[in-house]
């Protein structure tokens, strides 16, 4: 199977998994991302069974909107049932790295209102140790040069994204050659550097339920 047909296979399940729990009212979590972009398409067929969603970035905004799903803003919302988003890599723990698409602090937030985080991969995102994937630090734009040289005292190695700026306006430092044997403590680490928005390490609150598209099937770890 290719990648995309592994994330489609993740998508699929996810929907499978909260379907039986879908209600008029609610709301749904929606992150970012190709493998997110499928289980859009995905919740499209179902959009009558429940009221709407909150996307975790503009890029997903606009998806939801174009198949006519509402799209809330977070602030109107007191609860989400489920988060469905992908990952950049995740260890056994479900312990992720998140933010290859820029929207990790957006996706962040919705996590921290979620219920049940469903984190949707293809098995290739699967590691001993996190790190192997850049670590992406979004950060206010003033405070770059600084927040790099912190992160170089961490052991990091900290690159630029060039030309990307985040949906609230800052920048991205993709972090290299970090071992992140104890991502729990590297994410508070990093996060007490002034002028750091959010780190892409969701490990103080990791996913609820990881499924992973393998040539085998969806692997469900919990
Ligand atoms: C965006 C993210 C995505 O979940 C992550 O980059 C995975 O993307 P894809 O599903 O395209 O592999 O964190 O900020």
């Amino acid at each position: 199977m290719t990648q995309d047909e592994l994330k489609k296979a993740t998508a699929e399940a996810a929907l499978e998994r909260i379907l039986p729990h879908l209600e008029d009212d609610m709301i749904i979590g929606i992150g970012t991302g190709s493998t997110a972009n499928f289980f859009i398409d995905a919740l499209a067929e179902h959009k009558a069974k429940f009221d709407g969603c909150v996307a975790s970035s503009e890029a997903s905004a606009d998806r939801l909107k174009g198949h006519g799903i509402p799209v809330y803003d977070l602030n109107s919302v007191s609860s989400l049932r489920f988060y469905i988003d992908g990952a950049d890599e995740t260890n056994e723990h479900r312990q992720l790295i998140k933010g290859g698409g820029a929207a990790l602090t957006r996706e962040k937030i919705v996590t921290a209102v979620a219920e049940e985080f469903i984190c949707i991969a293809d098995g290739s995102k699967k590691v001993d140790v996190l790190g192997q994937f850049p670590l992406p630090v979004e950060v206010i734009p003033m405070a770059r040069s600084y927040v790099a040289r912190e992160l170089v005292k961490l052991g990091g190695d900290p690159a630029y994204r060039e030309g990307v700026v985040t949906d609230n306006g800052n920048v991205i430092l993709d972090v290299w050659n970090m071992q992140i044997t104890d991502a729990v403590a590297t994410e508070e680490k990093i996060n007490q550097i002034v002028g750091v928005v959010t780190n892409g390490l969701f490990a103080a609150r990791p996913a609820n339920v990881l499924l992973l598209g393998t040539e085998n099937g969806v692997e469900t770890i919990t």
